[in-house]
C-alpha cells in the first residue's frame, strides 16, 4: 500500500470472499458523492485562497485526483479522513501527466479548471471505467466556444486562450462531464455564458453551489439551462459534499436482492426517486424520512422494465444493480441502457451463477431465475463490480469477486458496510486467507 499525506492509493490483488444467504438488516451511513467531489476538488484549485472540503469520500478515484493535483504544486492536506484543505496558490505546472489520467476519467476537470484560471492547460486524454465509448468532443466544443484553441497532440489535450469570453453553448448530448467542465472554464471568463441542454444531475448542482460559495455567479444548475456571469476572482470557502446517490441506491438494491430490511442514512431522498420508484414496482416497501430511506423486501422481487436516462431518469450507474436484482425476479424484465454502449459486460459473469439474460444491442432481456449459485467472478468495472457482489450475497455457498480495485474506485469500505448489515464478506489476498474466512463463517 502506498501511503501519502494520510490517504492511501492501493492497487493490490485483493478480492472479496463472500458467503451468501443472509438477508441484510440494519442501518448504513452513506458517504459523500464521488462524482460531485471530483468536480468540486477541481474547482477548488481555481482560487488562491484556502478551501476546506468536507464529506469527501475516501475512495480511489478521489485519492488519485488529489495526487494529480499535488503533481502540479497544489497543497493538499487531509486533516481528517473525510476533510481536505486545498491551497492552489503555488501551482507550478499546467501539465497533468498520463499516469494519473489513465487511472481516472475525471482528471479532465483539471482541464476546465486550469484553462479557466490560467488560460492554459495540458491534460492527457482520459481513461476511467471501460463502459463504452467516452467521447470528449462536447468538452472541447465548449472550450472552443469560450475562445480557447484546443488541439490533441502526443496523447495530450492542449487548451490555450489569450482570454476567455462568455458564449452560448448548446450540448448535443446531455453530458455530466461536459456541463461541469464548461462551467469551470466559464466562471472566470469575461461576460455571460449560457449552457443549453445541460446535465441536471445532483453532482452538477453541487459543483455549481461550490463555485458560488467561492464567489462565482452560476444560475440554473439543476435545470437544462445554466447561466454563468463571469467574475474576476474566486475566494476561499468551506463546503460539504452532498451524499452519494449511487452508493445509497446500491445499498437499497442490496436490501431488495437479499430480502432484507435496510435503512440507508445520510441521503437526500429526492435524489433517489427513480430508484425508489423502481423498487416499489418490484414489490419492495420504501419509507422515506428527511435524510434516510428504509427498504424492506419480504418476498421474491417482481419483474419490471427500465431504461437508463439522464437525471431525473433512472441512472446508468444503477443499471447493473437493478439488472442483477431483476435476474432473480419473477418473470421477464427488460433493461435498456441508453447512455453508454458497453455497459452489459457483467452479464457473462452473472451467467456463471445461473442467470438467464440475453443482450441484444443496448437491451438486456432478463428471465428471472429463482436463485443464483455461488461462483468465482471478476468485476468488469465499478458499478458492475458492486452489482456482482450483491448477486453473491444471495447465493448459498462461497463466491469470490476479483478485481475489486474497480469497486474501490467509488465505494468506501464496501465490505465493512455490508458486514455491519450482516453480510458474510471479507477482503482476502491469498488462498490461505480465503480458507481462514471459510473456517470462520462455517
Ligand atoms: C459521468 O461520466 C460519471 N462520471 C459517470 O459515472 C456516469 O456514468 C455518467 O456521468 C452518466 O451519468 C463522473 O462524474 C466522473 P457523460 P461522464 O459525459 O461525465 C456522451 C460511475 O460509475 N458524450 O454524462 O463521462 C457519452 O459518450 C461513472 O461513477 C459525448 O458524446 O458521462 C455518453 O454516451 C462511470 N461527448 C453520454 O454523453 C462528450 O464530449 C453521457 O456521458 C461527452 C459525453
Amino acid at each position: 500500500m502506498k501511503i501519502k499525506n494520510g490517504y492511501s492509493v492501493r492497487w493490490t490483488m485483493e478480492q472479496y470472499a463472500i458467503k451468501g444467504g443472509n438477508p441484510l438488516v440494519g442501518e448504513v451511513e452513506i458517504g459523500g458523492a464521488k462524482n460531485a467531489a471530483l468536480g468540486v476538488l477541481a474547482a477548488a484549485i481555481m482560487t488562491d485562497d484556502m478551501t476546506v472540503i468536507e464529506n469527501l469520500p475516501d475512495v480511489r478515484d478521489i485519492n488519485v485526483l488529489l495526487q494529480a493535483m499535488e503533481s502540479i504544486g497544489v497543497i493538499v492536506y487531509r486533516s481528517e479522513r473525510h476533510t481536505v484543505r486545498i491551497n492552489a496558490s503555488m501551482i507550478s505546472g499546467l501539465v497533468i501527466e498520463d499516469d494519473y489520467i489513465k487511472k481516472i476519467r475525471a482528471s479532465y476537470y483539471l482541464l476546465g479548471a486550469l484553462l479557466g484560471k490560467y488560460k492554459h492547460a495540458e491534460v492527457a486524454l482520459p481513461g476511467g471505467c471501460n463502459i463504452g465509448s467516452r467521447k470528449i468532443d462536447l468538452h472541447i466544443k465548449g472550450f472552443k466556444a469560450l475562445g480557447a484553441e484546443v488541439k490533441i497532440e502526443h496523447g495530450l489535450i492542449i487548451a490555450d486562450a489569450k482570454y476567455l469570453k462568455g458564449a452560448h453553448i448548446y450540448l448535443d448530448t446531455v453530458s455530466v462531464g461536459a456541463t461541469i467542465n464548461i462551467m469551470l472554464a466559464a466562471v472566470l471568463a469575461d461576460g455571460k455564458t449560457v449552457i443549453e441542454n445541460a446535465a441536471k444531475e445532483p453532482h452538477v448542482v453541487d459543483v455549481a453551489n461550490f463555485l458560488n460559495s467561492l464567489g462565482a455567479n452560476v444560475k440554473g444548475a439543476g435545470t437544462d439551462v445554466i447561466r454563468i456571469s463571469g467574475v474576476k476572482k474566486l475566494h476561499g470557502s468551506e463546503y460539504s459534499i452532498i451524499p452519494d446517490q449511487i452508493e445509497a441506491g446500491t445499498f437499497m438494491f442490496a436490501a431488495a436482492i437479499t430480502k432484507g430490511d435496510v435503512t440507508v442514512k445520510n441521503v437526500i431522498p429526492k435524489h433517489l426517486e427513480s430508484t425508489t420508484a423502481k423498487l416499489i414496482e418490484m414489490g419492495c416497501q420504501v419509507e422515506e424520512s428527511d435524510d434516510a430511506v428504509r427498504v424492506v423486501a419480504s418476498k421474491r422481487l417482481m419483474s419490471t422494465h427500465v431504461k437508463t436516462l439522464p437525471y431525473p431518469g433512472f441512472p446508468t450507474d444503477m443499471q447493473p444493480q437493478i439488472a442483477v436484482s431483476l435476474a432473480l425476479g419473477k418473470g421477464t424484465s427488460i433493461v435498456t441502457e441508453s447512455i453508454f454502449d458497453n455497459r452489459f459486460k457483467y452479464v457473462d459473469e452473472l451467467a456463471k451463477m445461473g442467470s438467464n439474460i440475453k443482450v441484444e444491442g443496448n437491451t438486456a432481456i432478463i428471465e428471472g431465475v429463482e436463485r443464483f449459485t455461488s461462483a468465482n467472478l471478476t468485476a468488469p468495472d465499478l458499478r458492475a463490480g458492486a452489482a456482482l457482489v450483491l448477486a453473491c450475497l444471495t447465493a448459498e455457498g462461497f463466491s469470490t469477486v476479483e478485481d475489486i480495485k474497480y469497486i474501490e474506485r467509488g465505494y468506501e469500505d464496501f465490505d465493512v458496510k455490508l458486514q455491519k448489515l450482516g453480510a458474510q464478506i471479507a477482503k482476502v489476498d491469498s488462498d490461505k486467507e480465503f480458507q481462514k474466512f471459510k473456517l470462520k463463517v462455517g
